[in-house]
């Protein structure tokens, strides 16, 4: 039977956040920001392992406890992160027909709801598919000196989330060329192949934490659940 991987890419510098530590260690209602990610994940029945990528030079990830029996370590994460995904199921092997759900580390307020609508979703689709958020605001072009240029209509615009969730093999063939710019999600890549991904209906809480201010907004809403 066809197992169910999480992949977690969790191999970077947090630049935009900007502190000493990377982002995915910090402190969010007493565990690391990671452990959040994790849990989730974890925690659903039809997640049979999950897996993390690190940086081989990681010197944080050790230095915390990590007890989740699902947990598998790979110490192969790559320049970017579509390398570091691409390293990562490479060093897991998984069967081709295995699923392959890429969640990032930094989105630590997924929920245990949209996790389970992806994997129910997306189970017998032949593609494959992934978390986004229909746009609601009004979308801007804006220019060098920040005045607006243009004003794009939403219809039709998505905003990419994750978990991607994909088969192993399709997802490895699309991954082959990871260091191709064009590719910035694991969707993106599938893409490039001809495929049409399919859009599950995400939630506004699963953001990535990026900036300094994004993990007071983190911790409330985890804090809100517990
Ligand atoms: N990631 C990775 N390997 C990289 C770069 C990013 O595994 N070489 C991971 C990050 O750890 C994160 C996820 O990919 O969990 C999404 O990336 P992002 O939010 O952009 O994190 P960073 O790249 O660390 O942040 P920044 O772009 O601000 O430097
Ligand atoms: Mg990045």
């Amino acid at each position: 039977m066809a197992r169910c991987i999480a992949l977690v890419p969790a191999a970077g510098h947090g630049s935009r956040f900007g502190s000493a530590t990377p982002k995915q260690y910090l402190d969010i209602n007493g565990q690391p920001l990671l452990a959040h990610t994790l849990a989730v994940l974890a925690a659903n029945p039809d997640i049979d392992q999950v897996a993390v990528v690190i940086s081989p030079g990681d010197e944080w990830f050790d230095s915390f406890d990590w007890p989740q029996p699902k947990l598998t370590v790979l110490r192969v994460g790559g320049a970017s992160r579509a390398e570091s995904v691409a390293n990562g199921l490479a060093a897991l092997a998984p069967a081709a027909d295995d699923w392959v759900l890429v969640h990032d580390a930094a989105r630590c307020c997924l929920s245990p709801q949209a996790l389970a609508r992806l994997i129910a979703e997306i189970g017998d689709d032949a593609v494959g598919g992934i978390l986004a958020q229909p746009v609601a605001d009004t979308v801007k072009q804006g220019d060098a000196a920040a005045r607006i240029s243009a004003t794009v209509p939403r219809d039709g615009l998505w905003l990419a989330q994750t978990p991607q969730m994909f088969r192993a093999g399709l997802l490895a063939c699309a991954l082959a060329d990871a260091a191709n710019p064009a590719i910035t999600d694991e969707a993106s890549a599938i893409e490039l192949l001809g495929h049409a991904p399919r859009l599950v209906v995400g939630e506004a809480q699963n953001f990535k934490v990026t900036w300094p201010g994004d993990l007071a907004l983190a911790a409330a809403i985890l804090a809100a659940r517990n």
